[in-house]
Formats: structure tokens, sequence, C-alpha cells
């Protein structure tokens, strides 16, 4: 059965980002998935500061939440990586979270990552779409870098307050059917 890890890096719960990523994972659990929802703000997931600890098998020197979060990246098919806009990049708590994989930046670890599908799901204030340009930059290259592989990407701007993004059913039906077709 495939495994599908969604992970918010909005601190916002039931907000845009969240609703999307849930959208995204109900379509893959119709579809047969097994899912799992991570929310960045309920964990402590602390800076890295390159000590490299990770690179020669000892357990990541911070002692954090992190270290139970790296065996679902492991053994998850696809990753859902969903953050808002904030000032045309991701937000601290994803920012955060991605620079922790420097642990799969050795060669033992990078087998673990690699090859490994990723989806986006972004959505922000402005209308235009160019807004998030920076922010998908910055996962394209994080990816192709760790020789991961997006495979689908949902990108709603005209969002702002809180859940606004349930009156656009169209882009809601859109990451429901993203969903199924990682399955
Ligand atoms: C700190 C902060 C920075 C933001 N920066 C931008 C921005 O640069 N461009 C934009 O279009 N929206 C920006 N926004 C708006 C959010 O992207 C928007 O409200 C989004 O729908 C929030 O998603 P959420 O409900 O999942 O938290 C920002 C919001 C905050 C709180």
């Amino acid at each position: 059965m495939k495994k599908i890890l969604g992970i918010i890096g909005s601190p916002r719960k039931n907000g845009n980002t969240h609703i999307l990523v849930s959208r995204i994972l109900e379509g893959a659990q119709t579809a047969g998935a097994e899912v799992e929802l991570l929310f960045l703000n309920d964990l402590t997931i602390r800076e890295c500061d390159g000590c490299h600890a990770c690179w020669n098998g000892h357990e990541c020197s911070k002692r954090d939440d992190m270290n139970a979060v790296y065996p679902k990246i492991i053994e998850s098919d696809v990753l859902i990586f969903g953050t808002p806009v904030y000032w045309y990049a991701p937000t601290a708590l994803m920012k955060g979270f991605i620079d922790r994989f420097v642990y799969f930046n050795c060669p033992e670890n990078r087998a673990k990552i690699k090859n490994k599908s990723a989806a986006l799901a972004v959505p922000f204030e402005e209308d235009n779409p160019e807004t998030a340009s920076v922010l998908i930059e910055f996962f394209e290259r994080c990816f192709d870098y760790l020789e991961m592989k997006i495979v689908g990407r949902i990108i709603v701007p005209g969002v702002t307050h809180r859940g606004e993004i349930l009156r656009k059913e169209d882009r809601l039906e859109e990451s429901f059917l993203l969903g199924k077709s990682l399955v």
C-alpha cells in the first residue's frame, strides 16, 4: 500500500494550506493509500547548524521531534509539501524543516530519499501567479539537488483569510484528483 505524508508549513490550523493538503490526502486515501498529516507547528524542529552528526551515523544532535519524522519521510512514497507564500518564500516553519534535509546529503542517507516523489500545495493572497515563483524555484532546486521528483503542484493565488480556499471548489477538486493520481 502506498504511503503519503502531508506536511503543513502554515501555523494556521484549518487555514488554506491545511485544507488543500487535506484534500490531496483525501484523494489519495480514496484511491487506497495510507495517509498521514504532520503539522510542523505542533512539532519542535530546531535549526540545523551543520554539525553533521547525521553524516556519521548518529541521531541528529538536536534531539527534537525531527528524529521521529525522519523514519516517516523515509517510509513514505510521496511527500506533500504545503506552505503558504510568506514574503515570496516558504514559511520559516517549512524552511527550517527543509534545512534538516541536510540529513539526506551524505551517501548513506541519500539513498533513503533518492527518487522519492514530492508534490507542492501553495496558497497565497496576491492574484499574480508569479508571487510564488521564488518559492517554487526553491523547492525545485532543493529537490533536484536531493534527486527527488516533483510529481504535482497546486498553486492557488487570491486567498487570504483562513478557509477562504473553500470557495475555490475547482482547485479543491483538482487537489482531490492529484491525490488520487499519486497512488
Ligand atoms: C507573515 C506573512 C507573510 C505573507 N506574505 C505574503 C506574500 O509575500 N505574498 C502573498 O501573496 N501573500 C502573503 N501572505 C498571505 C498568505 O500567503 C495567505 O494569507 C495564505 O492564504 C495563508 O495560508 P494559510 O491559511 O494556510 O496560513 C503572507 C501572510 C503572512 C502571515
